[in-house]
């Protein structure tokens, strides 16, 4: 497997207080959807009130941060000691779990004055915090991640039982659709190496890494689907005693299971209760919540086994272990393998035992680079789409439904994630809304047309280094490229570089929105018909695994239109760290980056006479009254762009132009006269500063091309 570093990466992408903030900004908009009636049900013993995870994760925080080290800290009320704990057994004796949905008391209003009180002592802390409690710090916000899933999961749950079938957020989007059908891989055999030895954040089920061997055998390529399960309940899986473990046929009888949980007979078929309201189960979808006991029964109906743990990691790791979409980004997927050889294991339930218990996640964090939970957590503000939610039934017990049951390779809505960046990001101190928000289809239609404004001279000077020089980048980079593009927009600058180069082996755009991938890749398909390209859908931003099928062709990234420069240089220098070991061995990277110049023609370019970057910066505040609700006046906002000279960027900003209260998920923004919103920065480089952050993320510059004027650079960085 491939040696990927996700922690130092990571860590450097974002501060611990901005993490902190966002992960509890996250939690709310999380719950934001749900009434106080909802936040307070507690729909079997196994399961939480979304309250109560709201207050749990805040005693966590509360009472192994603030009380030993916030000398003169003071719980906000000393039952909740008492009240939210979970089972900390050394924290002290505790409310009993199944008893949560009794607590009509404290309200949740009230849970919301606990968070804010314990997140107002925690910002303190956040300034200096001791060294010591930082990796107590990390789990707590590990920990509030988990209990983000868990308050899907139970809300899930909670709505089911309503005969209306309430939607949680008509936006979910299920499961992307699994590709074809399934084919077999070899799996890694003999000695390999299982378990986290990364340097990040790991839960201590994860490590230490170590070895075990492996027998010969062979795993499916993709997640089992509705339509393989459909096929089992058809043959009378239910119904076949035969199938199933004698504890597993028990619980079947007892709870006459005929279909995964949250499944019903329709009119024109099974529907599926999702957070999206009741849906047709879609026949492609990953099949959801189930049952290890389930699962098992299906496995030897289909003649196949569960793998187990360490061959489902080791496997994890090789080419075309596809996600349920066939899109790039690996996260972690339940899998069933196929039986060459073995006979069925006992290490399934303990397989299932470390996934239910978060271990699998593991598997996930080593592929995706990833801290675990796919779902609430990290990655939905990553996958504009929304992407699945996979639940399953938990195996603990045997029982269904039960609340450790699993979300898997997922997402939240997208809108929940833009939520959550605008609660963070207003409530902070200086306020700002990260940039990529800036591009729904309107925001990159107004992109577009800044392309072609007279100031914004970047996309067409780079377009003309790329035309200019690129019999100087075709010499240089040599015959026979595989080239991996990071973020292609519309392909055109692909269209323009690849005929030029010798022999192009394959295209490989990557973007998270699969949007762009099917018109860049058509875009190119039409200029050079006969290479073959293979579109990714990933976060670039963070590890992902190249397709199969690139042999040993050269691999040249490239990473054009200075979008570089919206990176802080040390997210610039973690993603061209990361590039580096997507790439690989021998790798090399075209990089486009905008270089500093005359303060009034960068002004000009991101402030022009016609207003459309206004118009492109403002859209942010149209978009959040769309998608969130809020009640911006955007006629209140006035676009600035700044020269910031010291960081040696231009600065996008909204200023308030006059003291304003905006509403937003039902808190109350302050803006004084002139403060403003910080909504994107391009940095500029000097020739010499982009050189040492190339080498400083283990690049080093070959070559490097300009126009007559010297407003853009080309390079061509060469891992080394
Ligand atoms: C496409 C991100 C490189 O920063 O110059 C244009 C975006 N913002 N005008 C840039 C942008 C304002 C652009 N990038």
């Amino acid at each position: 497997m491939n040696a990927i570093d996700p922690g130092a990466g990571r860590r450097m992408f974002r501060p611990l207080a901005l993490r902190y903030r966002q992960i509890r900004a996250r939690t709310e908009a999380l719950a934001a959807p749900l009434s106080p009636e909802d936040q307070a049900v507690q729909s079997m013993p196994d399961a939480s009130p979304a309250k109560w995870h709201r207050a749990h994760t805040t005693w966590f925080f509360e009472t192994f941060l603030l009380l030993p080290h916030r000398p003169g800290y003071r719980r906000f009320r000393e039952e909740f000691g008492y009240l939210f704990n979970s089972y900390y057994e050394s924290a002290g004796p505790r409310h009993a779990r199944p008893k949560r949905g009794m607590l009509t008391r404290p309200s949740t209003a009230e849970i919301g004055d606990y968070r804010a009180h314990v997140d107002a002592a925690m910002a303190e802390l956040l300034r200096d915090p001791p060294q010591p409690v930082l990796p107590l710090i990390e789990l707590g916000l590990q920990h509030e991640e988990q209990h983000q899933e868990l308050l899907l999961t139970d809300i899930l749950h909670a709505l089911a039982q309503n005969p209306l079938y309430p939607p949680y957020d008509p936006g979910w989007r299920d499961p992307a659709a699994a590709a074809g059908p399934a084919s077999y891989l070899e799996g890694p055999e003999g000695l390999v190496e299982i378990g986290w030895a990364g340097e990040g954040f790991a839960f201590d089920n994860e490590a230490p890494r170590h070895q075990v061997f492996l027998t010969p055998y062979r795993i499916t390529d993709r997640l089992v689907s509705n339509a393989e399960w459909l096929d089992f309940m058809a043959a009378g899986g239910y119904r076949t005693p035969g199938l199933w473990m004698s504890d597993g046929w028990a619980a079947c009888q007892a709870e006459d299971w005929e279909a995964p949980l949250h499944w019903q007979p329709g009119e024109g078929g099974w529907r599926q209760f999702t957070l999206a309201g009741l849906r047709p189960v879609d026949p492609a979808a990953p099949v959801r919540h189930i049952s290890w006991y389930e699962a098992e029964a299906f496995a030897r109906w289909a003649g196949r086994r569960l793998p187990t743990e360490a061959e489902w990691e080791a496997a994890s790791g090789l080419p075309g272990f596809r996600d349920a979409g066939g899109a790039g980004l690996a996260m972690d997927r339940q899998r069933l393998s196929s039986l060459s050889r073995l006979p069925p294991l006992g290490g399934c339930g303990r397989r299932v035992q470390r996934q239910i218990h978060g271990g699998a996640d593991g598997a996930a964090r080593r592929l995706a680079g990833h801290p675990a939970r796919p779902c609430a957590t990290e990655l939905p503000q990553l996958l504009p789409a929304g992407r699945a939610l996979a639940i399953r039934r938990a195996a603990a017990g045997g029982g269904r439904g039960m609340s450790q049951a699993l979300l898997r390779g997922a997402a939240t809505a997208q809108r929940s994630a833009l939520l959550a960046d605008a609660l963070a990001g207003l409530s902070a101190a200086r306020k700002t809304l990260p940039c990529k928000w800036l591009y729904d289809a309107e925001g990159a239609r107004l992109f577009e047309a800044i392309t072609r404004l007279p100031e914004y001279y970047p996309t067409r000077t780079e377009t003309r280094i790329l035309r200019d020089q690129a019999p100087a980048i075709a010499e240089a980079v040599g015959p026979g490229a595989a080239v991996v593009e990071f973020g292609p927009g519309d392909g055109a600058k692909a269209a323009l570089l690849l005929p030029g180069l010798a022999a192009p082996a394959a295209y490989v755009p990557v973007d998270i929105a699969p949007e762009w991938l099917e018109g860049a890749a058509s875009r190119v398909a039409a200029a050079l018909p006969d290479l073959p390209v293979l579109p990714v859908v990933a976060d670039f931003t963070l590890p992902f695994a190249l397709p199969p099928g690139l042999g040993r062709a050269p691999r040249l990234g490239f990473f054009p239109g200075s979008t570089i420069g919206n990176f802080e240089p040390e997210e610039a220098v973690a993603f061209l760290r990361r590039a580096r070991t997507t790439l690989g061995r021998g790798a090399r990277l075209l990089l486009g980056a905008d270089l500093v110049k005359d303060p009034a023609v960068l002004e000009a370019a991101y402030d022009d006479a016609a207003g459309v970057t206004a118009a492109f910066n403002l859209n942010l505040l149209h978009r959040l009254n769309r998608e969130v609700g809020a009640d911006f006046d955007v006629s209140a906002f006035h676009h600035r762009a700044i020269w910031n000279a010291a960081l040696e960027r231009v600065e996008m900003h909204l200023v308030s132009l006059w003291a304003q209260q905006v509403r937003l998920a039902g808190r109350v923004i302050r803006f004084e006269v002139g403060e403003t919103i910080h909504t994107e920065s391009s940095h500029k480089y000097r020739p010499e500063r982009l050189a040492s952050l190339a080498e400083a993320a283990g690049w080093r510059a070959v070559a490097a091309w300009t126009d007559p004027e010297r407003l853009f650079s080309v390079w061509l960085l060469e891992a080394g």
